[in-house]
């Protein structure tokens, strides 16, 4: 079942997300490290569970309770600027935090959770859903594909490190 998270969830929000960070791919996949992550108060998870406008969690939990993985949609609004400080044209949602534990894998789930985070953001008014995944990490970018987002062509780096390429892929209402 794939569902919101709840607020008093917060300590299954930061186990998921601190086992989403030792992943062996999680230096391509997140921009936060296990580290930083780990030091992080209690207030955080507490803020992040609990949630706030324009941002949504969903979590796949499975018979038993187990979270078997996790996406979070971030609504970005036409005029706003976006993270990077670039300018957005059309109102949009962005997917971030994609992970499924690795005993889930190969079994449609992440496709169950990115259709629950695209429902939202339509309802919310987006007019696309974009995602950035870096250019070596294959896996993601075949599940995206098969979920029906397209590479647009654009590539960026998020850190110094000019190999360290994300491409941009989008699903189109
Ligand atoms: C990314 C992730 C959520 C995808 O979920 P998943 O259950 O593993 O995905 P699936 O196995 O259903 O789909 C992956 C697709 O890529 C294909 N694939 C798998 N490994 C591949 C590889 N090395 N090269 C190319 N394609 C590959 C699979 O065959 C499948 O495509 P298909 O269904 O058309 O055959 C999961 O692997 C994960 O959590 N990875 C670690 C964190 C991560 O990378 N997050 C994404 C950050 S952008």
């Amino acid at each position: 079942m794939v569902r919101g998270v709840r607020a008093a969830e917060w300590g299954d929000v930061k186990r998921l997300r601190l086992d989403a960070l030792r992943d062996p791919v999680a230096h391509l996949a997140f921009l936060e490290t296990y580290e930083d992550a780990a030091a992080r108060p209690d207030s955080f998870w507490q803020e992040r569970a609990a949630g706030k406008p324009g941002v949504r969690q969903f979590v796949a939990e499975v018979p038993g309770g187990e979270w078997a993985g996790s996406v979070t949609v971030l609504l970005e609004e036409a005029g706003s600027q976006d993270w990077a400080g670039y300018a957005v044209e059309r109102s949009q949602a962005h997917v971030v935090g994609v992970f499924v534990r690795p005993g889930h894998r190969g079994n449609g789930l992440i496709q169950e959770l990115l259709d629950a985070g695209v429902a939202w953001a339509w309802a919310q008014g987006a007019e696309r859903v974009r995602l950035f995944v870096h250019a070596e990490n294959p896996r993601a970018q075949g599940a995206y594909l098969r979920a029906g987002f397209k590479p647009t062509g654009l590539v960026v780096s998020f850190s110094e490190d000019e190999d360290e390429r994300e491409r941009e892929f989008v699903l189109d209402r």
